[in-house]
């Protein structure tokens, strides 16, 4: 059997990811607000934004996995825009992605492989984001 793509593997969870989106949702900001408990009181508009950003974190991975030109600069945008929600460190952005890679793989019972492309995807994305804040330097 030949072996699959990261892309064919990230949509292969993404199928099973199908209906359990609240589960993954909830997943990735309880890891998020029991690791940084005082950026809870940035969120202003929570519900929407649970939604927003989890989406979002999942759509520039899967666009690396399939190498999308616009993956760079959405990122540039998505990330500079949280400079108007508050004073946010690097590597909480890091975890944010490692936090939603974790959380799409328990939610779904991803095996090995679908793990790693997924992380694959999160550590291509991790120097976008630095290089979105040159400020972080
Ligand atoms: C790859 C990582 C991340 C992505 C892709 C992302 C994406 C987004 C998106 C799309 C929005 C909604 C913007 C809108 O409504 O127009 C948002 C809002 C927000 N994000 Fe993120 N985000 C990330 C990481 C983080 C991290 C690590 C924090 C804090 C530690 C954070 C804090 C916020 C806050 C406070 C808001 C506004 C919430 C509100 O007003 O309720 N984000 N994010």
């Amino acid at each position: 059997m030949t072996r699959m793509t990261d892309q064919e593997l990230i949509e292969q969870t993404l199928n099973a990811l199908h209906g359990k989106e609240e589960e993954y949702r909830t997943t990735v900001f309880d890891r998020l607000f029991s690791t940084y408990p005082d950026v809870h009181r940035n969120f202003l508009g929570l519900e929407g934004s649970k939604v927003r950003m989890s989406n979002e974190v999942i759509e520039l991975m899967r666009g690396l996995a399939s190498d999308a030109d616009w993956v760079e600069m959405q990122t540039i945008d998505v990330i500079d825009l949280h400079r108007s929600y508050g004073d946010f460190a690097l590597d909480q952005f890091f975890h944010f992605a490692d936090f939603a890679v974790d959380s799409i793989c328990k939610v779904t019972g991803a095996s090995a492989e679908q793990r790693a492309a997924w992380q694959r995807q999160a550590d291509k994305l991790k120097p976008l984001i630095e290089q979105a804040r040159p400020d972080w330097d």
